[in-house]
């Protein structure tokens, strides 16, 4: 029996879904299967909007950002119909029966393990691919869409640097992330910023203003500060905390938590009060989604076709309900039970800050 392969994309873009929509594919063609896409991830199951993959249709696609596919962040238990949130798990569940599927391969981040496990508990085939640019799902050593994004936010900071050190001002540069700090600090990092705030290291703004304020009296009146869009401060911190424990203790009713601020107006504030602490010109740089554009780098296209051809041998095994991840060279599967509702983050005494603190950069702890 030939068997038929859906194949779907979620959750936000990424550079590199193309080529591992392609990886599958092409391997899974190569086994003698059929491989049907699904369009913009789970809702397209929903709706049935499916696309012939076959012929030409993975061709020249290995080198193209975005998705060929088209995504949404919509989940199967809770899918706007009709002005009102509904499980339409049991719809999806249909379609997937509807098109002859054999297995469903879903391409997303940490939401997506979730959505495919549900998928799995509701008697599906599935077998997923770690992607996103923020690097935080669990079990795998990194996600296709990260290098590619950690170049254009180095690349950034590095043209940043003219307009800091030619005008003697600060530049805040705010990294995505989510509430992962990777991005900003491996980009932090290689771009050699002064200061990186990760939401993992609550800082505190005098101690990053102290250490500009440093750098000035060393004859460098400039400073380029890379945070990460989920940082945040000691206090923000502290709310936080108080706001989770008292949600533990009390009926969600009672728990009033102050509205925290957004990505941007957290960015803003930084800004404002580094130019009242240090008496330095700020400007601020928001990369957005500029960090997701574009073709995929060498390192996410070689990443991406790896798992996905790894992916092709495990379904033509019959190796269901699996996360492909990247372990070293190798790509190992990982139970869907175990990366689902997982996130990766950074952990404060990652090398990768130790180095950073070893060459001087401030987290402002
Ligand atoms: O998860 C990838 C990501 O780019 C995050 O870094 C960011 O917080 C979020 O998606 C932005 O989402 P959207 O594209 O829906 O605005």
């Amino acid at each position: 029996m030939i068997q038929t392969i859906g194949i779907l994309t979620s959750g936000g873009d990424s550079p590199g879904l193309n080529a591992a929509i392609r990886g599958v594919g092409k391997a899974c063609q190569s086994h003698g299967m059929r491989i049907v896409g699904i369009r913009d991830g789970f809702r397209g199951l929903m709706e049935n909007r499916t696309v012939s993959l076959e012929g030409e249709a993975l061709s020249g696609i290995l080198t193209l950002g975005g998705t060929i596919l088209g995504t949404s962040r919509e989940k199967p238990h809770k899918m706007l119909v009709d002005g009102r949130f509904r499980d339409m798990t049991q719809a999806l569940v249909a379609n997937y029966h509807a098109n002859g599927l054999d297995c469903l391969v879903c391409l997303g981040g940490g939401g997506t393990q979730k959505n495919a496990l549900r998928l799995k508990q509701a008697g599906l085939n599935v077998v997923t691919l770690p992607k996103t640019i923020d690097n935080d799902v669990a079990l795998t050593d990194i996600t296709f869409g990260f290098d590619t994004a950690l170049g254009i936010a180095t690349d950034a900071i590095d043209r940043l640097h003219s307009t800091a050190h030619s005008h003697h001002r600060i530049i805040v540069v705010e990294i995505m992330g989510h509430r992962a700090g990777w991005l900003a600090l491996g980009a932090g990092i290689s771009g050699g910023a002064d200061v990186i705030l990760i939401p993992e290291i609550p800082y505190e703004v005098e101690v990053v203003a102290e250490a500009i304020k440093a750098r000035k009296r060393m004859g460098k009146p400039f400073s380029i500060v890379a945070v990460a869009e989920g940082a945040i401060s000691g206090q923000e911190f502290a709310a936080r905390q108080d706001a989770a424990e008292k949600k533990k203790t009390r009926k969600p009713k009672e728990v009033v938590a102050e509205p925290e601020l957004v990505y941007a107006e957290r960015t803003l504030r930084l800004a404002h009060q580094l130019e009242r602490l240090t008496g330095l010109e700020a400007r601020v740089t928001i990369l957005g989604h500029l960090q997701r554009g574009g073709a995929p780098s060498a390192a996410d296209r070689l990443l991406a076709t790896r798992l996905g051809t790894a992916a092709a041998d495990l379904i033509r095994l019959r190796q269901y309900g699996v996360m492909v991840a990247a372990r070293g060279e190798t790509s190992v599967p990982v139970p869907l039970e175990e990366v689902a509702g997982q996130v990766k983050l950074v952990p404060p005494e990652h090398p990768w800050v130790e180095s950073a603190r070893g060459v001087g950069t401030s987290f402002g702890d």
